[in-house]
């Protein structure tokens, strides 16, 4: 019944993949304007806990499910579970992350368009003009659309590659690129007049300035950050072989992606301020906040802030790439395993599937603008419902599932190795206490009290 299936080839291929799919554009857009929002290092600091004692062990909770049973999120849930309701869990999380996908889609290709605009000098030439660029940009029909699909397009043609010869392979080119790229950008910002106020911005412990809803955005964002909830990372670990040690990758990836966040928060805030201006969140902090600083730059260096805005828009491109590719092999997974499908045509049909979504979303910018729900366009309120409320009920739910339906036994052999991992055997008790009790805990009360962004 099983079909030899594809591993990862190596420990550096299994964190490059999984960070590959936690840094994306939640660590340049949203860390480093929540970081700032939320009183600086107090903030960093309460990540940082949230990520170790919240987002890591659902992180291994995710990776123990889908090592155990080296299937599909849909094929490990029946699996470990066969027969009973908990198929409905295998069955969400197979199309959440492709829901994501089809908006995440939408702002791959807004990259695309901004890399060759920047490629053609338009932001750091002297008489530009920015007002309303952007919004000219995302309302109009076609471009937006050829740019999404061009961007979908490039994540098939990853996928098709398969697991190693695709993703890994990709994974492990592009990961060390993107941090050279991040580092070179960040100390160019930080040779700016004026920079330091960036830092400062970021690095100023404000205990006062953390309010309540600022700890559930450093949660939140934890857990939007690695990219946990919706099976990704399930999907991931199912390719890991059972030499590796579960532990070391987690930890891994969650400290290349704090990394990566810091790095790009001290890269884009440091000129931010260097120019003067506003931090603006969102799109609207990398898309029309930066172009604006690039041009003010290139006053005084038009070569160098020209190459600079050009890595920097292939940064998010690419960032926004591998996290797009692991959208994507949730459902190809699913299709291959559960429905025989070979991987082409599988790639074929959840290309086509999420192109359609990701066009309405396209166009609820533009032609579509009338149609709202909940008083969001089509692109908010996908955003909303997948990374408010599907992700962290994922999240909780995959915690519930290795704490309470699994049985003690499988997740310790899982989590050590067979018990040959001594560390993991010592941190056992305290890493299942965190997933059977903290985590459905906390995100619960989190939850209900509405405050999860
Ligand atoms: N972690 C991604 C980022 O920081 C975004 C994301 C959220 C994601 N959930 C995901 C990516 C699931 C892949 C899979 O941008």
């Amino acid at each position: 019944m099983t079909k030899s299936r594809e591993h990862f080839g190596s420990r550096f291929a299994v964190v490059m993949a999984m960070s590959g799919s936690a840094i994306g554009l939640g660590n340049i857009w949203r860390f480093p304007y929540l970081v700032g929002e939320n009183g600086g290092a107090a903030f960093i600091a309460v990540y940082i806990l949230a990520s170790l004692f919240l987002s890591v062990p659902i992180f291994l909770a995710e990776s123990i499910i889908g090592r155990r049973t080296h299937s599909n999120t849909f094929g490990a849930i029946d699996k470990l579970a066969p027969g009973s309701c908990w198929k409905w869990l295998g069955l969400i999380t197979v199309f959440t992350p492709l829901i994501i996908l089809s908006y995440y889609s939408v702002v791959g290709g807004w990259s695309i368009e901004y890399l060759i605009k920047s490629l053609e000098f338009k932001f750091t030439a002297p008489d530009v003009q920015f007002d309303g660029i952007f919004g000219t940009f995302i309302s109009s029909a076609w471009w937006p659309l050829a740019c999404h699909t061009i961007f979908l397009f490039v994540c098939a043609l990853i996928i098709v590659g398969g697991v190693k010869g695709g993703i890994e392979k990709f994974s492990n080119f592009s990961m060390p690129v993107l941090f050279l790229m991040i580092l070179i950008i960040m100390i160019y910002s930080f040779t700016l007049p004026g920079a330091k106020a960036g830092v400062i911005y970021l690095v100023k412990p404000d205990f006062a300035g953390l309010t309540r809803t600022g700890i559930a955005s450093a949660m939140g964002q934890s857990f939007y950050s690695l990219s946990l909830g919706v099976g990704t990372i399930l999907t991931y670990s199912s390719y890991v072989s059972k030499k590796e040690n579960l532990l070391t990758s987690g930890l891994g990836t969650a400290g290349f992606d704090l990394l990566f966040a810091l790095m790009a928060g001290f890269a884009v805030m440091s000129a931010v301020f260097a120019a003067g201006i506003a931090p603006g969140s969102g799109p609207g902090l990398i898309f029309e906040t930066l172009p604006y600083v690039f041009n003010k730059m290139a006053t005084f260096s038009p070569i160098l802030s020209s190459v600079v805005a050009i890595l920097f828009f292939l940064t998010v491109l690419i960032a926004a790439l591998t996290s797009a590719v692991s959208l994507f092999e949730v459902g190809v997974a699913y299709l291959v395993e559960e429905k025989n499908v070979r991987r082409m045509p599988a790639t074929v049909i959840i290309f086509f599937g999420v192109w359609l979504v990701g066009c309405m979303c396209s166009l609820s910018f533009g032609p579509l603008k009338g149609f709202t729900l909940y008083d969001k366009n089509l692109f908010s309120f996908l955003d909303m419902i997948s990374s408010n409320f599907l992700m962290a009920a994922g999240a909780m739910v995959f915690a519930i599932f290795v704490g309470w339906k699994m049985k003690r036994e499988d997740v310790y052999d899982e989590f050590t190795n067979g018990g040959t991992l001594r560390f993991n055997v010592k941190c056992f008790p305290l890493i299942y206490f965190l997933i059977k009790y903290v985590a459905p805990v906390v995100i619960g009360v989190i939850f209900i009290s509405g405050l999860i962004m």
